[in-house]
């Protein structure tokens, strides 16, 4: 072929690849958005955003960031929602979000597939929050770290406060982060309100740092940067299927529980889109995703095989969690000031 020949197909070859690429983009613009903040693992937030993005043909845009930061955000931008969906972290932001009318009532013809506990966080929240999954409470301990440290077997709340574990104590801050609400709402319902916030002051001598994220305290465990770990039990089973030298605790008084929870935000752009996710997001093959990104939790949708990893509720001694007082808008801003007054800046 001349050179002048072979230009002239080349530029035949551009055109017909600009011509199909402004086609996609026609396609994908027919399909439209969602704009989705996520509280899961990073990982997960990911694998959802991709198997979303595939079988729908709708561009996410996905934000990650804890539970509690996720609230302030959606509440801050509520004139004027950025938002679509607001997917995972624990359920007392989202509960408290549903009651200050920040997120949007919708029934998902999926409803008649969920366990009864996702249906009740959907029910109590008037059908603004619904559970996608759930899981224990507890800690991990680097079994290293604790043998050099002489701390014994950890096996009770109680167990965290040795001395022997000064500065190894790592828990995230409850005001950003769901899994330390729940450490905190979990502490006051076994031992009552007084003795609760005696308990978490006298911890508060041991704990090294108030994280941001829930899971992180599960990483620095993993990774020997503290002894022990209080988080979600799942966020620490993940370190031990990386083998990490990390033993998991179900405390012996008896522990909380969260319902990570999924809500629709009122004043949507993009609402339409938002339902098809809800309504994705509760099928199998998306709650299947969990796993395989390495997150443990028991999903909501009963069809959804357990992970064979998931610490099994049956075997936790759960404490009977009142969702609906620790959501509720005043509880949540009353404990959380409370926290931030007598606990975090206590000096030690
Ligand atoms: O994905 C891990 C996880 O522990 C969830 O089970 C939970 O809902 C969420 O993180 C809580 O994250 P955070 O404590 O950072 O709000």
């Amino acid at each position: 072929m001349s050179l002048k020949k072979s230009f002239a197909a080349a530029s035949m070859l551009a055109g017909a690849m600009t011509a199909m690429s402004f086609m996609s983009a026609g396609a994908a613009q027919a399909q439209g958005e969602l704009v989705m903040y996520c509280a899961v693992q990073e990982e997960w937030c990911r694998a959802m955003t991709t198997a979303f993005e595939r079988e729908t043909g709708i561009k996410v845009s996905m934000t990650r960031k804890s539970s509690g930061e996720i609230y302030a955000q959606v509440k801050a931008e509520a004139a004027n929602p950025r938002a679509d969906i607001w997917w995972g972290g624990t359920g007392d932001p989202h509960m408290q979000a549903a009651e200050e009318g920040l997120t949007e009532a919708y029934k998902s013809p999926k409803m008649s597939e969920l366990q009864d506990w996702a249906v009740r966080q959907w029910e109590q929240s008037k059908q603004r929050t619904v559970g996608i999954y759930s899981g224990a409470l507890g800690f991990g301990y680097n079994t290293d770290l604790a043998q050099s440290k002489k701390t014994g077997d950890l096996k009770c709340w109680a167990d965290l406060l040795k001395p022997e574990l000064k500065d190894e104590v790592q828990v995230a801050d409850p005001n950003s982060s769901g899994t330390a609400y729940t450490l905190l709402a979990t502490i006051i319902q076994i031992m009552g309100e007084d003795k609760g916030f005696e308990y978490l002051k006298a911890l508060h001598k041991n704990v090294n740092q108030y994280t941001k994220s829930g899971a992180a305290p599960a990483k620095a465990t993993a990774l020997g940067e503290t002894t022990v770990g209080i988080a979600f039990m799942h966020d620490v089973v993940t370190m031990v299927v990386d083998k990490a030298p990390v033993k998991v605790v179900a405390p012996c008084e008896g522990t909380g529980y969260e319902i990570g929870s999924m809500s629709i935000i009122k004043g949507a752009k993009n609402l339409d889109n938002a339902k098809k996710f809800y309504d994705w997001a509760l099928t199998p093959d998306a709650q299947k995703l969990g796993a395989a990104a390495k997150s443990y939790q028991v999903p909501s949708n009963k069809n959804t095989p357990v992970p064979p990893q998931a610490p099994k509720l049956s075997d936790v001694k759960l404490i009977n969690f009142d969702f609906a007082k620790y959501g509720s808008s005043e509880e949540r801003k009353r404990l959380l000031s409370k926290w931030d007054n007598e606990v975090k800046n206590l000096p030690k």
